[in-house]
């Protein structure tokens, strides 16, 4: 297939931005042409209109100076604007968009894993410094060139062939975090890992220590938020690329469904990030689990959830017997962080134990007495911990089914005062 035209892009472009964008794009390409800068669109916004899956937010990148451009957009548009001066970079919030904008630039890193050197460089060496070919792609929208495609690396050749190609052997040392990104492309898009590029991601996968945690926890976050993480997920565990991160994570055929059920529960948003690390981390023993969340920095929330699970999943079997009392089905579960519950639901293939947990999820947990502490102190109830047992009495007496109306609970109250309080 030839290279689309000028104008044909031109077209596609302007099809698939809504009017406000296009109309900030058309700005922000006369404040350059004004300054004989080119303004290009570059990186996964190319490619996703090329793979005509548009959607994604977009990268400026401007030969010149990048932040005056940020600034002077943020001034007409009234947008928020952050900027990094050391990266030349600068991100603008709109209502409905964000718009990042760089410095066109080439990079350096002096040491694998560190963060790059940079210095202003034209367009076609800042696809260089890129990850994969078919992200090294950029479309001027400025002054006669509006609409020319950019590609010194034929990546679009790539992205019809269906490959996911690196641009240089020494990449995945530059910055493992693309090893990641290699399977997170490949499972997304249903693409080949070309064969040089998957030689050299299997060589180079330790280089994956290099990698801080955070860095490390933001491409678990990116495979999260796929449409599908058990796909890239499955293949990293396949990839060995799992077990740079820990040597004893790995992901097993179930975990798949595991993903996929925790997909429906939280449907129509994503399962939160921290069930899917207590997904990711449900066969490991405790002390692996709190050693990948020191790995990857987690935050205390997501270690909680992780432990929580796996305290409770050596307890799920109590959850089966048919005779529990919804109250007791409380008390198992409610000292759990509710994303443990859920955590232990999405993996959970016993129909008894589900039912509770579902039950738990959907009704127990909201069950509360319609009395209140004062209310129990009117009726003479002492102060301090008696509040407490005669408040949990009625609520156990609700989640069973004893108590009903408002006068139940005010019987119950009577006669746990005749008997003790
Ligand atoms: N990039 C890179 N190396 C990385 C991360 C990013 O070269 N480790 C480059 C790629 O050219 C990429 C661009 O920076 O296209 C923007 O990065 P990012 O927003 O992470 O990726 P997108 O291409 O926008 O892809 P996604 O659809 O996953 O957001």
């Amino acid at each position: 297939m030839n290279s689309p035209s000028k104008v044909e892009l031109s077209a596609a472009l302007k099809a698939s931005l809504p009017s406000r964008l296009l109309f900030i794009l058309h700005k922000a390409g006369e404040f350059c042409q004004e300054r004989r800068a080119r303004l290009f669109i570059a990186g996964g916004w190319v490619r996703d209109l090329l793979l005509d899956r548009p959607g994604h937010d977009i990268d400026l990148v401007v030969e010149g100076d990048g932040l005056s451009l940020a600034g002077e957009l943020a001034r007409q548009t009234g947008a928020q604007i952050t900027s990094h001066g050391r990266f030349q970079t600068a991100r603008l919030v709109f209502e409905q968009f964000t718009l990042d904008i760089a410095t066109s630039r080439r990079e350096a890193y002096p040491h694998p894993g560190s963060l790059p050197s940079v210095e202003p460089a034209p367009i076609e060496k800042d696809l260089l410094r890129r990850d994969f070919t078919i992200n090294a792609m950029a479309i001027a929208v400025s002054g006669d060139d509006f609409g020319k495609l950019i590609d010194p690396l034929e990546g679009r050749r790539d992205l019809e062939e269906g490959l996911v190609r690196i641009l240089h052997p020494e990449s995945f040392r530059d910055d493992a975090t693309r090893i990641f990104r290699t399977v997170r492309y490949e499972q997304r898009f249903n693409f080949t890992i070309e064969p040089a590029t998957l030689k050299q991601l299997k060589d180079d996968k330790s280089y994956l220590a290099t990698i801080s945690p955070d860095r490390l926890r933001y491409e678990f976050e990116c495979i999260f938020n796929e449409h599908a993480p058990e796909k890239a997920l499955g293949r990293s565990g396949e990839l060995s690329v799992l077990g740079e991160v820990l040597p004893e994570l790995s992901f097993q055929p179930e975990q798949y469904r595991w993903f996929e059920a925790a997909r429906l529960y939280s449907s129509p948003e994503p399962p939160p990030a921290a069930v899917c690390f207590g997904l990711l981390s449900y066969h490991l023993e405790k002390q692996a689990a709190k050693s990948l969340g020191r790995r990857l920095n987690l935050p205390n929330e997501t270690c909680q959830v992780i432990t929580d699970a796996l305290t409770l999943k050596a307890g799920l079997d109590r959850l089966e017997g048919a005779e529990l009392q919804p109250s007791a089905v409380y008390h198992l579960l409610s000292g759990f962080h509710l994303l443990s519950v859920v955590t232990c639901l999405a993996t959970e293939s016993r129909p008894a134990v589900r039912r509770q947990l579902e039950r738990y999820l959907d009704e127990l947990r909201h069950v509360r007495p319609l009395l209140d502490g004062n209310d129990l102190k009117l009726a003479g109830v002492a102060e301090g911990p008696a509040i407490r047992q005669v408040l949990q009495a009625i609520q156990d007496a609700r989640l069973d089914g004893k108590a009903v109306t408002l006068q139940d609970e005010i019987e119950l109250v009577k006669s746990l005062l005749a008997r003790r309080f």
